[in-house]
């Protein structure tokens, strides 16, 4: 061991010596399938253990067996809206019988609860500028059924526990706004955001379940920006619409916000161990869903109508994800540990995603501030309105996700002239970004239209200089076409080649080793085989790159080491 080493052993040996010394004592974490008390009295221990990041309610109504819905709100100061600070939930368990998210949901609260204590900048950077709402089950009833078949007889049938107690699928009973805004698309009038006031919405749907009724009236009290409802029985990140435009079964259906969507979608797949990565078996070996990046339209996937995900996109300012958490519904216990190595990077950096796009209050010359303005957002690079305004909050605040790029924004309010503003939007939130930061802030101060229209010629030619540079970025040939010609050409690569290529990568990720004098007198599997152990040291983001790197052939040789 060379001196620096040795130094840095010390170093670290002192630093874990001094962690264990003032280590609070841990919540008593199992992982196993958590019943109903269980669940309860976690969320409880987990409330005491931190109270002063924690609050537990429940929803306005329980499930049809008098379940609460119970919810753990985290955040600082928790128990208030706070302007700016932009709201997030994760709902687990929505069907009874996909259980992987709520114990990962579980499993986070823990750690975002003990992480706290512990100082970890990131959860602490995430509880300070963001107020997380995690709800692990919406359907603890189909859980008890699910899970009563598990006891007895080891494993659970494919829809058992699916369903609420009164046999509905909660995930086809939300309100259809698809089929009205579709409508509005084609007639050119009409909302296309809060698309049915949720008073009216309950009093035409009189088959709605007390459990989507808690929901919505849930999603109506609190300006969710950014949520996701986890699933099972097959590992991708879906997102919106569910429901085709076209009404065929299957059919991509883009929404307004699809770029943003993707990027959303993204930034789950490609932070959990698995998920996109491109070598991985499908889990319907018969059909072969295997989706390329880990993503997937709903539409495209399989039309879904009545959905939660898209209730959310078009009755609340909140984009809403669905997540399917892996192959098996109702794994053993002693897998969720794995589960939760898959998970946890990728739970963290969506919670993260709240702070992309831009956020401001909307206020009157007064400094009062507007409720309800309408926040419309042009994308200078396609040169399209993005046909989907979100609203702004009570105290005026509104939040607006967007995808890296450049934007015209209009802010318009029944009264006022509407005021406008352009901006480039960089996003930098992602686990292991070193300079993250919160959505880009932009505030507007409208002007009543009795008085006259404010002069705007700054703000006109920004935004013409932006616009004239996005116009000329898109012009730029896009290099893609490249790549599949290069990957057949080094999927020839001879067995020299092929350790040439090995030994190169290994020297880049342990440079200790003098790998080209070694590899000669190795086998090529035991170069992969030491390149798979180097990969598993990574995170997953950077192994995945890693592995993008690599020629197909020579991705699936090293897969077939693990
Ligand atoms: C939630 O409801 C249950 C059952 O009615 C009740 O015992 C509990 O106190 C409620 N929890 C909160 C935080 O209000
Ligand atoms: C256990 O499996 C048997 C045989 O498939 C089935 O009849 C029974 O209903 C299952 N038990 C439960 C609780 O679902
Ligand atoms: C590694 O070994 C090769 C062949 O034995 C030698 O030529 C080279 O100089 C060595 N490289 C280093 C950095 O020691
Ligand atoms: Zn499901």
């Amino acid at each position: 061991m060379n001196q620096s080493l040795v130094k840095v052993s010390i170093f670290t040996f002192a630093c874990l010596a001094l962690v264990q010394a003032s280590e609070p004592e841990k919540i008593n974490f199992e992982s196993i399938h958590h019943d109903h008390p269980a669940t309860v009295a976690l969320l409880d221990e987990v409330n005491k253990k931190c109270p002063e990041i924690t609050r537990l309610y429940n929803l306005s109504e329980p499930s049809v067996q008098g379940r609460e819905l119970i919810v753990i709100e985290m955040t600082e100061e928790p128990g208030k809206h706070i302007i700016k600070k932009p709201e997030f939930k994760y709902i687990g368990n929505m069907h009874g019988n996909e259980v992987v998210g709520k114990e990962m949901l579980l499993r986070l609260i823990v750690y975002l609860c003990e992480e706290y204590i512990a100082g970890n900048n990131l959860v602490t950077y995430l509880l300070k500028h963001t107020r997380l709402h995690i709800m692990p089950t919406m359907n603890p009833d189909g859980w008890q059924k699910a899970y009563e078949e598990y006891k007895e007889n080891g494993t659970v049938s494919w829809l058992n526990g699916r369903s609420n107690a009164n046999g509905v699928d909660l995930n086809r009973n939300f309100p259809d706004l698809n089929n009205k805004v579709y409508a509005h698309e084609q007639s050119e009038t009409g909302r296309n955001n809060h698309v049915m006031k949720m008073e009216k919405a309950l009093e035409l749907n009189s088959d709605l379940q007390p459990e989507t009724r808690a929901v919505m009236k849930w999603l109506a009290e609190i300006g969710f920006v950014l949520s996701s409802n986890l699933h099972g029985g097959d590992l991708v990140a879906n997102y919106p619409y569910d429901e085709t435009r076209s009404g065929d079964s299957q059919d991509y259906t883009a929404s307004p916000d699809d770029k943003t969507f993707v990027y959303l979608a993204k930034s789950y797949s490609y932070f959990h161990s698995k998920m996109a990565d491109p070598t991985r078996k499908p889990c319907d070996r018969k059909s072969g869903d295997s989706f390329k990046d880990g993503i997937t339209n709903g539409g495209a996937w399989y039309s879904v109508g009545r959905g939660m995900q898209d209730y959310n996109y078009l009755e609340t300012n909140c984009f809403e994800i669905t997540l399917e958490l892996g192959c098996d519904k109702f794994p053993p216990e002693d897998r969720l540990e794995s589960y939760w190595q898959d998970n946890a990077v990728a739970l963290l950096n969506f919670m993260l995603q709240t702070h992309i796009g831009i956020k401001g209050v909307v206020s009157n010359s007064a400094g009062e501030p507007v409720a309800n303005a309408e926040v419309k957002v042009t994308d200078f690079s396609t040169g399209d309105l993005v046909d989907h305004d979100v609203l702004s909050l009570q105290g005026g605040d509104y939040y607006r996700l967007l995808s890296d790029g450049s934007y015209q924004v209009t802010v318009g309010a029944d009264g006022y002239h509407p005021s406008v503003k352009c901006v480039v939007v960089k996003n930098d939130m992602y686990v292991g970004s070193n300079d993250a930061k919160e959505a880009a802030l932009l505030d507007f101060t409208l002007t009543p239209s009795t008085e006259a229209k404010p002069d705007d010629a700054e703000v006109s030619a920004r935004c013409e200089q932006l616009q004239s540079k996005a116009g000329a970025e898109s012009d730029v040939p896009e290099e893609v076409n490249d790549v599949e010609s290069e990957e057949a050409k080094v999927m020839e690569l001879t067995e020299a080649e092929e350790r040439q290529v090995l030994q190169e990568l290994l020297s880049y990720m342990d440079g200790r080793i003098n790998w080209s004098s070694l590899s000669p007198n190795l086998a090529l599997s035991d170069l992969y085989y030491a390149l798979s152990v180097e990969l598993g040291n990574l995170d997953p983001k950077t192994r995945l790159e890693f592995m993008r790197l690599l020629p197909t052939q020579m991705r699936q040789q090293l897969m077939s080491q693990q």
